[in-house]
């Protein structure tokens, strides 16, 4: 941990007398949480500062949004959690799982937008993958990757090849993969964003479903607002680029939720108009 530049400057921050941020407690350090402590991000080769003094703490178990504008370094972010981004780019904290962040972190699974299946894989094959990967006994994580396909609606298709299952069904096979991974902590870049609002809200329900029942910690990038507001304990809204926190809004919608019945939700709607209003805030400021 010494070693890592992103750890090394706590200590430096400390030392310097800059402020530290208000952690709140073991939360913010143990297995399933995040911690990020004025956090900046920048590519030096294109003297680009990506992500400006960005501090958040997420607990395990919360379910978190990021909303923000394209370009403004959402994903950036994600990757940097995930240990895909050199060190060197990176300056102040980040915690997760309370350890500095690094490729191949089991306590991570990252799920994007495009559903990234091996093509000469079954839905089957592709939702046991990562278990496969990190060497789960073969009977396990078959027998766990048939259950998440059932939980996400595709009983009946695990010997179906990609090629044979429409986008939807796709997403739904990369949902129970990102499960199947027992991971605690969830990194998901727009998982939803190429599918059409019917599968959407179907997608967002069973994700709920998934997430209600385990408690996983999920960091959720959308550009939907109805989306990050319906399943969130909290979204967090960004600037333009540079990113910078504009608002972090607690979503104080009951639990269990289902993302098809809020729609009639008058309160919904009402929280759904104030995330709004910061968001464009933040964008005319
Ligand atoms: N490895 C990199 N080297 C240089 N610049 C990068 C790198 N990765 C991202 N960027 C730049 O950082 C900025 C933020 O990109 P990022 O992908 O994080 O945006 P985003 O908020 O996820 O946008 P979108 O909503 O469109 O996905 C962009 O200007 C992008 O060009
Ligand atoms: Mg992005």
């Amino acid at each position: 941990m010494a070693t890592h530049p992103l750890a090394t400057d706590v200590d430096g921050a400390a030392a310097a007398g800059r402020p530290r941020p208000a952690v709140t407690g073991p939360a913010a350090h143990g297995a399933g949480s995040i911690l990020i402590d004025r956090v900046s991000i920048e590519f030096d080769a294109a003297r680009l500062l990506v992500v400006d003094d960005v501090s958040l703490e997420i607990k395990a178990g919360e379910f978190v949004s990021i909303v923000g504008p394209s370009g403004c370094g959402k994903t950036t972010l994600l990757n940097l959690a995930a240990g895909l981004l050199p060190a060197e780019v990176a300056r102040g904290t980040m915690l997760v799982g309370g350890k500095p962040p690094r490729k191949g972190n089991r306590d991570i699974a990252y799920m994007l937008a495009r559903d990234a299946l091996s093509p000469w894989r079954t839905a089957l094959g592709n939702a046991e993958l990562g278990a496969e990967i990190r060497g789960v006994p073969a009977g396990e994580r078959r027998t766990h990757a048939r259950e998440l396909l059932d939980r996400v609606g595709l009983k009946g298709f695990e010997d179906t090849y990609p090629k044979a299952l429409s986008q939807g069904m796709r997403q739904r096979v990369a949902l129970a993969r990102t499960f199947a991974l027992d991971s605690p902590i969830l990194l998901m870049d727009e998982p939803f964003g190429a599918l059409d609002a019917q599968t959407k809200l179907q997608l967002e329900d069973v994700l709920l479903g998934l997430w209600q029942q385990q408690k996983r910690t999920v960091v959720f990038i959308t550009h939907d607002l109805s989306e990050a507001v319906s399943m969130s304990d909290r979204v967090v809204v960004m600037s333009p680029r540079p990113a910078r926190i504009i608002a972090d809004i607690d979503i104080p919608l009951e639990r269990p939720r289902s993302v098809r019945a809020l729609q009639k939700d008058p309160l919904f709607h009402r929280i759904y108009a104030e995330v709004w209003a910061r968001l464009e805030e933040g964008l005319t400021a």
